[in-house]
């Protein structure tokens, strides 16, 4: 189907009969009630894209609180409203979503030239956001329902691929469409264009994003490592100087972008073989802080939110892990249990990080030997067994355990037997060994 003055097609082909029923019932009740109802922005995109999209973002003049009420008398569900943005959340019995929002008319650089006729108020609305490939939409109201919204060329530069920006300021109002703007990029495979790329590298040399609190810039990065394509975005990033416009000075880039492929590597071996890994994206932020100054790790680290137990390990990670790389490099010969010893203070999640920064081939190698063989060996004999044996418990138990744990390593004790007879033979005197 193709896309011209009126979506129906479209709509008829694409969307499942289930939100095409969902719609019509809106713009039915939105003619009905008084209101002007439109489907716009990423949901109407994907639809012209062909892709899968059900979040649907619908826009109501006059009021989409109001509104919202009223429908969800008719459609059921559960109801968010947001008086403070006059927004609100419908979320229907069987789960699925829709967003309304009010037309916003507030003041922009609206193009003079414009003229203005009937449908000001949405194409205000649709103005003052970030891209024109998301500034189309559609009517709901039943006697126009599909009419094609596209006042600023959006679908020709959807077909083009192209990331273009309404107004010069856009970058400077909200920086945060500058991570938009990559993310979009590497999604669709699309290209930001000249003078868009010229308005956002001027939005960066005037440290736009240094504006921004951390915890807003953190919410745009997970955004865009949770793409298929998000190291692509990543590597944009670093290339157009993004990413130290957030974090400060990059110690490498280059070694940054291949630590950030190495983590992917890593994260998903891990998940291949089943192991779980907890949030991912504090990983890939992890990786990028080691290539950051101090000052930076430390803002950053608050605006992670962490709890207490990855707040420590963090901590424990950024004092321990530059000496841990240097110790692991020294050619020498290091024993399994020294290996150990050197890592087993990081968590699972550390040990990704370390081999994404480990480029000496010792030092990976050490790391992975830990990973693959040495991190899950534990004893079996326990302080029951010592207890059993005559040995009277103290401290000399977690002395036992530690250095039979350092046996059992290097020396391959294979059965609780081998490791019972191993403390037999180190720590009972000849008297205990015969009454045993
Ligand atoms: N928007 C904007 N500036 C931002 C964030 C959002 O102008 N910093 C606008 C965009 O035009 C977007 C709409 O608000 O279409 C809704 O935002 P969001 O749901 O984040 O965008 P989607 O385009 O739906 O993105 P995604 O496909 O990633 O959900």
């Amino acid at each position: 189907a193709s896309v011209n003055g009126n979506l129906n097609n479209v709509i008829n082909s694409r969307l499942p009969k289930k939100i095409q029923g969902l719609l019509l019932l809106i713009g039915q009740k939105a003619e009905k009630e008084g209101y002007k109802a439109y489907a716009i922005g990423g949901f109407a995109r994907d639809l012209i894209l062909g892709l899968q999209n059900f979040d649907i973002d619908i826009v109501v003049e006059n009021n989409a609180i109001e509104f919202a009420e009223k429908l969800v008398k008719y459609l059921g569900g559960k109801l968010k409203t947001f008086p403070q943005f006059g927004t609100a959340t419908l979320t229907l019995k069987d789960g699925n979503k829709i967003d309304f929002a009010t037309a916003r008319m507030e003041f922009y650089p609206f193009p003079a030239a414009m003229p203005e006729v009937e449908e000001t108020t949405i194409k205000h609305d649709l103005y003052r956001r970030d891209f024109t490939i998301n500034t189309l939409g559609f009517k709901l109201n039943s006697p126009v329902f599909g009419d094609f919204l596209d006042f600023f060329n959006g679908k020709v530069d959807l077909e083009k691929g192209i990331i273009r920006v309404l107004y010069n300021l856009s970058f400077v109002e909200d920086p945060t469409r500058i991570l938009r703007a990559i993310r979009f990029e590497s999604r669709y495979g699309f290209t930001i264009e000249e003078q868009t790329l010229g308005f956002l590298t001027n939005a960066l040399e005037n440290n736009m994003l240094a504006q921004v609190k951390p915890k807003r810039i953190l919410e745009e990065l997970k955004l865009i490592l949770s793409e298929k394509n998000g190291l692509l975005s990543m590597n944009r990033s670093i290339e157009l100087g993004i990413l130290e416009g957030i974090f400060g000075e990059i110690s490498n880039k280059k070694l940054l972008i291949r630590a950030l492929e190495e983590t992917k590597v890593h994260i998903n071996l891990y998940k291949k073989k089943e192991i779980k890994v907890d949030n991912e994206f504090l990983i890939y932020v992890q990786v990028i802080l080691s290539f950051c100054n101090e000052a930076k790790q430390k803002e950053f680290l608050t605006g992670l939110q962490l709890d207490k137990s990855q707040l420590e390990d963090f901590d424990f990670f950024f004092n321990n892990y530059q000496e841990t790389l240097q110790s692991l490099k020294n050619p020498r010969y290091f024993s399994a249990s020294e290996i150990v010893e050197t890592l087993q203070g990081y968590k699972k999640e550390s040990m990704i990080v370390l081999l994404a920064l480990s480029f000496n081939s010792t030092v990976h190698k050490r790391i992975l030997l830990y990973v693959k063989e040495f991190s899950n060996i534990d004893i079996e004999v326990t302080g029951e067994d010592l207890k059993k044996m005559g040995l009277q418990p103290g401290p000399v138990f977690s002395d036992i355990i530690k250095k039979l744990r350092k046996e059992k390593i290097d020396n391959n004790l294979s059965s609780k037997e081998e490791e019972l007879l191993w403390v037999r033979s180190e720590y009972l005197s000849q008297g205990q060994k015969e009454d045993f």
